[in-house]
């Protein structure tokens, strides 16, 4: 099902084709605003209270004044009226500024937006997706830890993975790679598993956290220190991590061929059979 059956809209529960917002709409006009994508699995937000902290981090950075903890409540009244409460799905939340009239300074009264939708998505056990993935210049903007609608990059980005029948761009700025389009990166390199460390050239993801605290519990060395562009001719395996993405493994970046189609590297492989154990 691509599109759902009820919409969340500042405070009410309406059909989809009933939902609708101003074309004033700062998120329309400016892309001027967050938004947020978790999973339902087994009757329960995977990592929920995570990603309404992210929310309220991003909100803070904005300045929009509106309490992300409070959607807690109203996330369950929107599952209820469609129907999904203990069905595993995909919540998309998104809180925008607000209805002003054009002008890129913001009134300090606007009523933010807030829409949420769900829709029924069961995630495999493990995913098997063994990602081809090219690299680019990570041309975005320079503060990738808010998780804002505008997302002209990342999807200019991703398509370009879709034209050369990819998975996912990496990306790399100032010699080093930073993520992917829709998804953060690990390598590993002699045993040691790293990733970028979180700031504003990547979006602190809530997967790439737990692989972390994954990293932690099993005793795999980590560093949250960035590949070089030269370093990727040494890497052993890499993978993806995301919401949707869970743990990815990568099996061809470019023209380098890091697996076959049905073989994953070892702590890639560890660490998908640790995060099921946690869903
Ligand atoms: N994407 N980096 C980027 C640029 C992302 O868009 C995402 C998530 C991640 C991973 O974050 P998390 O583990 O919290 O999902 C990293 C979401 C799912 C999306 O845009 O659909």
């Amino acid at each position: 099902m691509a599109y759902p059956n009820k919409v969340y809209l500042n405070g009410n529960i309406v059909d989809a084709e009933e939902a609708k917002i101003s074309v004033f709409d700062r998120g329309f006009i400016f892309g001027d605003g967050l938004y947020e994508v978790m999973v339902q699995i087994n009757g329960s937000f995977f990592y929920e209270k995570e990603h309404l902290e992210r929310l309220q981090y991003g909100l803070q950075a904005i300045n929009i004044d509106f309490n992300a903890a409070f959607l807690k409540k109203e996330i369950s009244k929107l599952l209820h009226a469609a129907q999904l409460t203990a069905i595993d799905c995909m919540l998309y939340i998104q809180i925008t500024r607000g209805v002003a009239p054009r002008q890129h300074s913001f009134p300090q009264q606007c009523q933010p937006t807030v829409m949420m939708y769900a829709i029924p998505k069961v995630l495999p056990v493990i995913n098997e997706i063994n990602a081809k993935v090219i690299t680019r210049k990570d041309f975005r903007w320079s503060r990738c830890d808010i998780k804002m609608t505008s997302l002209l990059g990342n999807v200019m980005l991703n398509e370009e993975a879709m034209q050369h029948e990819c998975y996912e761009t990496i990306l790399h700025r100032n010699g080093v790679y930073t993520e992917a389009s829709h998804s953060n990166v690990f390598f590993v390199k002699e045993g040691v598993v790293y990733t970028h460390k979180a700031n504003e050239h990547i979006l602190n993801g809530i997967t790439r956290i737990v692989v972390i605290e994954l990293c932690n519990s099993l005793g795999i060395p980590l560093k949250e220190e960035a590949i070089s562009v030269e370093e990727i001719e040494h890497i052993d395996e890499a993978f993806l991590t995301g919401t949707n993405t869970q743990i990815a493994s990568i099996q061809q970046i470019d023209d380098k061929l890091l697996y076959s189609e049905n073989e994953k590297g070892p702590i890639t492989k560890k660490l998908q059979e640790a995060f099921l154990k946690l869903k």
